[in-house]
Protein backbone atom coordinates (compact mmCIF):
# COMPACT_ATOMS: atom_id res chain seq x y z
CA UNK A 1 0.00 0.00 0.00
CA UNK A 2 1.63 3.32 -1.01
CA UNK A 3 -1.08 5.63 -0.46
CA UNK A 4 -1.20 8.78 1.98
CA UNK A 5 -4.23 7.32 4.00
CA UNK A 6 -5.08 3.59 2.61
CA UNK A 7 -7.29 5.01 0.27
CA UNK A 8 -6.99 2.19 -2.13
CA UNK A 9 -9.63 0.21 0.27
CA UNK A 10 -12.84 0.08 1.20
CA UNK A 11 -14.14 3.58 2.54
CA UNK A 12 -15.26 2.05 5.95
CA UNK A 13 -11.65 1.26 6.59
CA UNK A 14 -10.67 4.95 5.10
CA UNK A 15 -13.06 6.62 7.68
CA UNK A 16 -12.46 4.91 10.72
CA UNK A 17 -8.39 5.82 9.98
CA UNK A 18 -8.90 9.49 9.33
CA UNK A 19 -11.65 9.32 12.51
CA UNK A 20 -8.95 7.40 14.90
CA UNK A 21 -6.14 10.10 13.67
CA UNK A 22 -8.79 12.64 14.46
CA UNK A 23 -9.88 12.08 17.61
CA UNK A 24 -6.18 10.79 19.07
CA UNK A 25 -5.34 14.29 17.94
CA UNK A 26 -7.51 15.71 20.95
CA UNK A 27 -5.59 13.12 23.19
CA UNK A 28 -2.61 13.98 21.97
CA UNK A 29 -3.17 17.47 23.23
CA UNK A 30 -4.32 17.26 26.47
CA UNK A 31 -2.10 14.73 27.11
CA UNK A 32 0.93 16.67 26.26
CA UNK A 33 -0.17 19.49 28.91
CA UNK A 34 -0.63 16.45 31.36
CA UNK A 35 2.48 15.03 30.26
CA UNK A 36 4.79 18.08 30.63
CA UNK A 37 2.85 20.02 33.30
CA UNK A 38 3.45 17.44 35.59
CA UNK A 39 6.87 16.83 35.01
CA UNK A 40 7.07 20.67 35.21
CA UNK A 41 5.09 21.18 38.54
CA UNK A 42 7.43 18.21 39.88
CA UNK A 43 10.39 19.90 38.97
CA UNK A 44 9.43 23.43 40.92
CA UNK A 45 7.82 22.07 44.24
CA UNK A 46 11.66 20.32 44.32
CA UNK A 47 13.27 23.16 43.03
CA UNK A 48 11.30 25.39 45.66
CA UNK A 49 12.07 22.65 48.27
CA UNK A 50 15.91 22.94 47.85
CA UNK A 51 16.24 26.65 47.01
CA UNK A 52 13.04 27.75 49.30
CA UNK A 53 11.61 29.83 46.22
CA UNK A 54 7.43 30.25 45.56
CA UNK A 55 5.65 28.93 42.96
CA UNK A 56 5.90 31.52 39.65
CA UNK A 57 2.63 31.86 37.69
CA UNK A 58 3.58 29.09 35.50
CA UNK A 59 3.24 26.74 38.02
CA UNK A 60 0.35 28.44 39.56
CA UNK A 61 -1.69 28.33 36.50
CA UNK A 62 -0.47 24.18 36.00
CA UNK A 63 -1.26 23.27 39.41
CA UNK A 64 -4.88 24.54 39.11
CA UNK A 65 -5.67 23.56 35.55
CA UNK A 66 -3.73 20.15 35.35
CA UNK A 67 -6.86 18.00 37.26
CA UNK A 68 -9.09 19.83 34.48
CA UNK A 69 -6.88 18.92 31.81
CA UNK A 70 -6.35 15.20 32.67
CA UNK A 71 -9.77 14.41 33.01
CA UNK A 72 -9.60 16.16 29.20
CA UNK A 73 -6.81 13.66 28.39
CA UNK A 74 -8.90 10.96 29.74
CA UNK A 75 -12.11 12.04 27.71
CA UNK A 76 -10.22 12.16 24.58
CA UNK A 77 -8.73 8.77 24.87
CA UNK A 78 -12.17 6.90 24.65
CA UNK A 79 -12.67 8.03 21.40
CA UNK A 80 -9.63 6.43 19.37
CA UNK A 81 -9.59 4.06 22.09
CA UNK A 82 -12.79 2.93 20.37
CA UNK A 83 -11.56 2.95 16.64
CA UNK A 84 -8.16 1.42 17.42
CA UNK A 85 -10.32 -1.59 18.05
CA UNK A 86 -12.14 -1.66 15.27
CA UNK A 87 -9.19 -1.19 13.22
CA UNK A 88 -6.86 -3.15 14.72
CA UNK A 89 -9.21 -5.74 16.89
CA UNK A 90 -6.42 -8.51 17.48
CA UNK A 91 -3.01 -6.58 17.83
CA UNK A 92 -4.75 -4.37 20.06
CA UNK A 93 -6.63 -6.53 21.91
CA UNK A 94 -3.49 -9.25 21.83
CA UNK A 95 -1.11 -6.72 23.50
CA UNK A 96 -3.69 -5.63 25.75
CA UNK A 97 -4.41 -9.67 27.14
CA UNK A 98 -0.50 -10.13 27.12
CA UNK A 99 0.50 -7.41 29.19
CA UNK A 100 -2.51 -7.99 31.66
CA UNK A 101 -2.33 -7.19 35.43
CA UNK A 102 0.62 -4.27 34.31
CA UNK A 103 -1.81 -2.99 31.61
CA UNK A 104 -4.75 -2.65 33.56
CA UNK A 105 -2.86 -1.05 36.51
CA UNK A 106 -3.35 2.00 34.42
CA UNK A 107 -6.65 2.50 35.59
CA UNK A 108 -6.13 2.69 39.27
CA UNK A 109 -2.91 4.83 38.92
CA UNK A 110 -4.71 7.24 36.90
CA UNK A 111 -7.41 7.42 39.66
CA UNK A 112 -4.72 7.79 42.21
CA UNK A 113 -3.17 10.68 40.10
CA UNK A 114 -6.38 12.23 39.53
CA UNK A 115 -7.19 12.72 43.30
CA UNK A 116 -3.52 13.85 44.44
CA UNK A 117 -3.52 16.42 41.59
CA UNK A 118 -6.80 17.88 43.71
CA UNK A 119 -4.49 17.13 46.71
CA UNK A 120 -1.85 19.59 44.77
CA UNK A 121 -4.46 22.00 44.11
CA UNK A 122 -6.49 22.36 47.57
CA UNK A 123 -3.86 21.75 50.04
CA UNK A 124 -1.29 24.75 51.21
CA UNK A 125 0.73 21.68 52.82
CA UNK A 126 3.97 21.33 54.10
CA UNK A 127 6.89 22.36 51.02
CA UNK A 128 8.54 18.63 51.78
CA UNK A 129 5.32 16.81 51.26
CA UNK A 130 3.69 19.02 48.51
CA UNK A 131 7.14 18.34 46.57
CA UNK A 132 6.50 14.42 47.22
CA UNK A 133 3.06 14.40 46.14
CA UNK A 134 3.74 16.39 42.80
CA UNK A 135 6.60 13.84 42.37
CA UNK A 136 3.79 11.23 42.69
CA UNK A 137 1.99 12.69 40.17
CA UNK A 138 4.57 12.87 37.86
CA UNK A 139 5.94 8.81 38.48
CA UNK A 140 2.29 7.89 38.00
CA UNK A 141 1.74 9.91 34.52
CA UNK A 142 4.79 8.84 33.01
CA UNK A 143 3.79 5.13 34.50
CA UNK A 144 0.51 5.47 31.97
CA UNK A 145 2.30 6.91 28.96
CA UNK A 146 4.88 4.33 29.17
CA UNK A 147 2.65 1.80 29.26
CA UNK A 148 0.80 2.93 26.45
CA UNK A 149 3.81 2.85 24.35
CA UNK A 150 4.49 -0.47 25.70
CA UNK A 151 1.18 -1.75 24.47
CA UNK A 152 1.49 -0.57 21.13
CA UNK A 153 4.98 -1.47 20.41
CA UNK A 154 4.00 -4.79 21.95
CA UNK A 155 1.01 -5.02 19.36
CA UNK A 156 3.54 -3.97 16.50
CA UNK A 157 5.75 -7.01 17.26
CA UNK A 158 3.68 -9.72 16.36
CA UNK A 159 6.93 -12.62 16.99
CA UNK A 160 7.31 -11.53 20.77
CA UNK A 161 3.61 -12.65 21.14
CA UNK A 162 4.37 -16.51 21.83
CA UNK A 163 7.56 -15.71 23.97
CA UNK A 164 6.12 -13.29 25.80
CA UNK A 165 2.83 -15.59 26.69
CA UNK A 166 4.97 -18.27 27.17
CA UNK A 167 7.24 -16.72 29.81
CA UNK A 168 4.13 -15.38 31.65
CA UNK A 169 6.11 -11.80 31.27
CA UNK A 170 3.96 -8.68 32.19
CA UNK A 171 6.62 -6.18 30.81
CA UNK A 172 7.77 -5.37 27.18
CA UNK A 173 11.24 -5.07 27.66
CA UNK A 174 12.08 -3.97 23.69
CA UNK A 175 14.70 -0.76 24.14
CA UNK A 176 12.72 1.10 21.59
CA UNK A 177 9.82 1.85 24.45
CA UNK A 178 12.38 3.56 26.19
CA UNK A 179 13.14 5.50 23.25
CA UNK A 180 9.64 6.16 22.26
CA UNK A 181 8.28 7.18 25.33
CA UNK A 182 11.05 10.25 25.61
CA UNK A 183 9.88 11.39 22.10
CA UNK A 184 6.77 11.79 23.41
CA UNK A 185 7.59 13.49 26.08
CA UNK A 186 9.74 15.66 24.11
CA UNK A 187 6.42 15.99 21.72
CA UNK A 188 4.63 17.37 24.78
CA UNK A 189 6.98 20.41 25.76
CA UNK A 190 6.10 22.50 22.82
CA UNK A 191 2.07 21.37 22.58
CA UNK A 192 2.21 22.61 26.66
CA UNK A 193 4.01 25.62 26.38
CA UNK A 194 1.70 27.06 23.69
CA UNK A 195 -1.78 26.26 25.47
CA UNK A 196 0.49 28.05 29.24
CA UNK A 197 0.99 30.92 26.70
CA UNK A 198 -2.60 31.08 25.85
CA UNK A 199 -3.44 30.56 29.63
CA UNK A 200 -1.32 33.02 30.60
CA UNK A 201 -2.42 35.77 27.78
CA UNK A 202 -5.67 35.42 29.04
CA UNK A 203 -5.11 35.82 32.75
CA UNK A 204 -5.92 32.54 33.77
CA UNK A 205 -5.85 31.62 37.72
CA UNK A 206 -5.30 35.40 38.45
CA UNK A 207 -2.07 36.00 37.00
CA UNK A 208 -0.85 39.16 35.32
CA UNK A 209 -1.69 39.01 31.62
CA UNK A 210 0.24 41.85 31.17
CA UNK A 211 3.19 40.06 32.26
CA UNK A 212 2.76 37.32 29.14
CA UNK A 213 5.81 38.31 27.17
CA UNK A 214 7.82 37.69 29.76
CA UNK A 215 6.72 34.25 30.59
CA UNK A 216 7.01 33.66 26.86
CA UNK A 217 10.60 34.21 26.92
CA UNK A 218 10.68 31.45 29.72
CA UNK A 219 8.41 29.17 27.67
CA UNK A 220 10.73 29.52 24.39
CA UNK A 221 13.85 27.96 24.82
CA UNK A 222 12.42 24.77 25.84
CA UNK A 223 9.92 24.95 23.34
CA UNK A 224 12.34 25.64 20.39
CA UNK A 225 14.54 22.59 21.51
CA UNK A 226 11.79 20.32 21.70
CA UNK A 227 10.60 21.11 18.63
CA UNK A 228 13.71 20.76 17.19
CA UNK A 229 14.41 17.59 18.72
CA UNK A 230 11.27 16.04 17.58
CA UNK A 231 11.79 16.94 14.23
CA UNK A 232 14.99 15.36 14.35
CA UNK A 233 13.76 12.07 16.14
CA UNK A 234 10.20 11.67 14.35
CA UNK A 235 11.68 9.32 11.40
CA UNK A 236 13.68 7.02 13.26
CA UNK A 237 11.29 6.85 16.32
CA UNK A 238 7.80 6.40 13.83
CA UNK A 239 9.09 3.53 12.09
CA UNK A 240 10.88 2.02 14.73
CA UNK A 241 14.37 2.11 13.93
CA UNK A 242 15.94 1.77 17.25
CA UNK A 243 13.60 -1.54 17.75
CA UNK A 244 14.70 -4.95 17.96
CA UNK A 245 11.99 -6.05 16.14
CA UNK A 246 10.64 -5.61 12.51
CA UNK A 247 7.42 -2.93 12.30
CA UNK A 248 5.34 -3.39 8.68
CA UNK A 249 7.03 0.12 7.57
CA UNK A 250 8.84 -0.81 4.03
CA UNK A 251 5.46 -0.44 1.81
CA UNK A 252 4.54 2.57 3.10
CA UNK A 253 7.61 4.76 3.30
CA UNK A 254 6.51 7.29 1.06
CA UNK A 255 3.73 7.91 2.85
CA UNK A 256 5.45 8.50 6.60
CA UNK A 257 7.88 10.89 5.01
CA UNK A 258 5.05 13.01 3.69
CA UNK A 259 3.24 13.04 6.55
CA UNK A 260 6.49 14.32 8.64
CA UNK A 261 7.06 16.86 6.09
CA UNK A 262 3.45 18.03 7.44
CA UNK A 263 4.38 17.78 10.74
CA UNK A 264 7.84 19.25 10.40
CA UNK A 265 5.93 22.17 8.87
CA UNK A 266 4.04 22.36 11.88
CA UNK A 267 7.07 22.73 13.94
CA UNK A 268 8.36 25.18 11.74
CA UNK A 269 5.17 27.54 12.36
CA UNK A 270 5.98 27.21 15.69
CA UNK A 271 9.30 27.72 15.70
CA UNK A 272 8.20 30.81 14.45
CA UNK A 273 6.05 31.84 16.91
CA UNK A 274 8.37 30.94 19.73
CA UNK A 275 11.13 33.14 18.23
CA UNK A 276 8.82 36.21 18.24
CA UNK A 277 7.84 35.41 21.65
CA UNK A 278 11.49 35.47 22.50
CA UNK A 279 11.78 38.70 21.32
CA UNK A 280 9.10 40.51 23.23
CA UNK A 281 5.86 39.57 21.44
CA UNK A 282 4.53 36.80 22.62
CA UNK A 283 1.51 37.42 23.22
CA UNK A 284 0.52 38.76 20.10
CA UNK A 285 -3.04 37.63 18.75
CA UNK A 286 -1.70 36.37 15.07
CA UNK A 287 1.29 34.57 16.93
CA UNK A 288 -0.92 32.90 18.79
CA UNK A 289 -2.91 32.23 16.21
CA UNK A 290 -0.06 31.14 13.66
CA UNK A 291 1.08 28.54 17.19
CA UNK A 292 -2.50 26.47 17.08
CA UNK A 293 -2.05 26.34 13.52
CA UNK A 294 1.11 24.66 13.48
CA UNK A 295 0.56 23.04 16.84
CA UNK A 296 -2.62 21.13 14.62
CA UNK A 297 -0.19 20.79 11.60
CA UNK A 298 2.35 19.59 13.86
CA UNK A 299 0.54 16.51 15.55
CA UNK A 300 -1.71 15.46 12.81
CA UNK A 301 1.89 15.17 10.31
CA UNK A 302 3.45 13.23 13.66
CA UNK A 303 -0.18 10.87 14.24
CA UNK A 304 -0.46 9.98 10.22
CA UNK A 305 3.23 9.25 10.06
CA UNK A 306 2.24 7.05 13.21
CA UNK A 307 0.01 5.20 11.66
CA UNK A 308 1.12 4.89 8.00
CA UNK A 309 3.30 2.56 9.99
CA UNK A 310 0.52 0.40 10.62
CA UNK A 311 -1.95 1.03 8.37
CA UNK A 312 0.61 -1.62 6.05
CA UNK A 313 -1.32 -4.41 8.33
CA UNK A 314 -4.78 -2.97 7.03
CA UNK A 315 -5.49 -4.87 4.12
CA UNK A 316 -6.39 -8.27 5.70
CA UNK A 317 -9.70 -9.62 4.06
CA UNK A 318 -10.92 -10.35 7.18
CA UNK A 319 -10.19 -6.64 8.63
CA UNK A 320 -11.91 -4.94 5.84
CA UNK A 321 -15.07 -7.13 6.47
CA UNK A 322 -15.09 -6.94 10.42
CA UNK A 323 -14.74 -2.71 9.40
CA UNK A 324 -17.73 -2.88 6.67
CA UNK A 325 -19.72 -4.61 8.85
CA UNK A 326 -19.16 -2.71 11.92
CA UNK A 327 -19.93 0.45 9.44
CA UNK A 328 -23.76 -1.33 8.97
CA UNK A 329 -24.41 -0.89 12.51
CA UNK A 330 -25.24 2.66 13.03
CA UNK A 331 -22.57 2.90 15.64
CA UNK A 332 -20.94 5.46 13.33
CA UNK A 333 -24.25 7.78 12.83
CA UNK A 334 -24.73 7.54 16.70
CA UNK A 335 -21.06 8.71 17.24
CA UNK A 336 -20.74 11.43 14.57
CA UNK A 337 -24.23 13.30 16.04
CA UNK A 338 -22.72 13.29 19.75
CA UNK A 339 -19.26 14.55 18.15
CA UNK A 340 -21.29 17.29 16.72
CA UNK A 341 -23.82 17.69 19.69
CA UNK A 342 -20.40 17.91 22.16
CA UNK A 343 -18.27 19.92 20.45
CA UNK A 344 -21.16 22.77 19.99
CA UNK A 345 -21.20 22.37 23.22
CA UNK A 346 -18.05 23.13 23.92
CA UNK A 347 -17.68 25.82 21.75
CA UNK A 348 -20.96 27.60 23.64
CA UNK A 349 -19.08 27.36 27.00
CA UNK A 350 -15.83 28.95 25.53
CA UNK A 351 -18.01 31.91 24.45
CA UNK A 352 -20.19 32.00 27.33
CA UNK A 353 -16.42 32.27 29.42
CA UNK A 354 -14.63 34.66 27.04
CA UNK A 355 -17.93 37.07 26.72
CA UNK A 356 -17.89 36.53 31.06
CA UNK A 357 -14.68 37.47 31.36
CA UNK A 358 -14.88 40.43 28.70
CA UNK A 359 -17.88 41.78 31.17
CA UNK A 360 -15.86 41.33 34.18
CA UNK A 361 -12.61 43.06 32.84
C1 LIG B 1 -2.64 11.04 31.30
C2 LIG B 1 -2.50 9.79 31.08
C3 LIG B 1 -2.10 9.31 29.70
C4 LIG B 1 -0.94 9.48 29.07
C5 LIG B 1 0.30 10.19 29.61
C6 LIG B 1 -1.07 8.87 27.77
C7 LIG B 1 -0.05 8.82 26.82
C8 LIG B 1 -0.15 8.20 25.60
C9 LIG B 1 0.93 8.02 24.67
C10 LIG B 1 2.36 8.47 24.92
C11 LIG B 1 0.45 7.39 23.58
C12 LIG B 1 1.23 7.02 22.32
C13 LIG B 1 1.67 5.57 22.37
C14 LIG B 1 2.62 5.25 21.21
O1 LIG B 1 2.31 5.49 20.06
O2 LIG B 1 3.71 4.77 21.49
C15 LIG B 1 -0.95 7.18 23.81
C16 LIG B 1 -1.79 6.56 22.93
C17 LIG B 1 -3.10 6.34 23.16
N1 LIG B 1 -3.81 6.68 24.29
FE1 LIG B 1 -3.13 7.67 25.90
N2 LIG B 1 -2.31 8.35 27.63
C18 LIG B 1 -2.99 8.59 28.79
C19 LIG B 1 -4.25 8.18 29.10
C20 LIG B 1 -5.10 7.56 28.22
C21 LIG B 1 -6.42 7.08 28.54
C22 LIG B 1 -7.06 7.11 29.94
C23 LIG B 1 -6.95 6.57 27.39
C24 LIG B 1 -8.29 5.93 27.17
C25 LIG B 1 -9.39 6.30 27.71
C26 LIG B 1 -5.97 6.73 26.36
C27 LIG B 1 -6.12 6.35 25.03
C28 LIG B 1 -5.10 6.24 24.13
C29 LIG B 1 -5.23 5.60 22.83
C30 LIG B 1 -6.48 4.97 22.25
C31 LIG B 1 -3.98 5.63 22.23
C32 LIG B 1 -3.58 5.05 20.88
C33 LIG B 1 -3.19 3.59 21.11
C34 LIG B 1 -2.74 2.88 19.87
O3 LIG B 1 -2.98 3.34 18.76
O4 LIG B 1 -2.11 1.82 20.00
N3 LIG B 1 -4.86 7.31 26.90
N4 LIG B 1 -1.29 7.67 25.04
Amino acid sequence: MSSVYPFSLPWPTVGYVVLYVATLLLHAVFMSYVLAGVLTVAAAKVRGLLRGTKAGPITTVLIDWLPFALSAAITAGIAPLLFVQILYQEAFYTANLLLFHRWMAILPVLIVAFYLLYVLKAKSVAPRLSAAVAVAIAGAIMFVGWSWVENHLLSLDRAAWVDHYAKGSMVYRDPSVFARFGFWVLAAIPTSAHLLLRQLKAGASGVDASAAPGHARVLAPAAVLSLLGVVALASPILQGRWALFHPPTTEVSGAIQLWLAVGALGALLQLVTWVFAWRGAGGSPWGLRLGSVGLVAFWWGILSAREAVRAATLGSAEALARHSRVATTSGLVVFLVFAVIAVGAVVWIARQVRAGLARNS
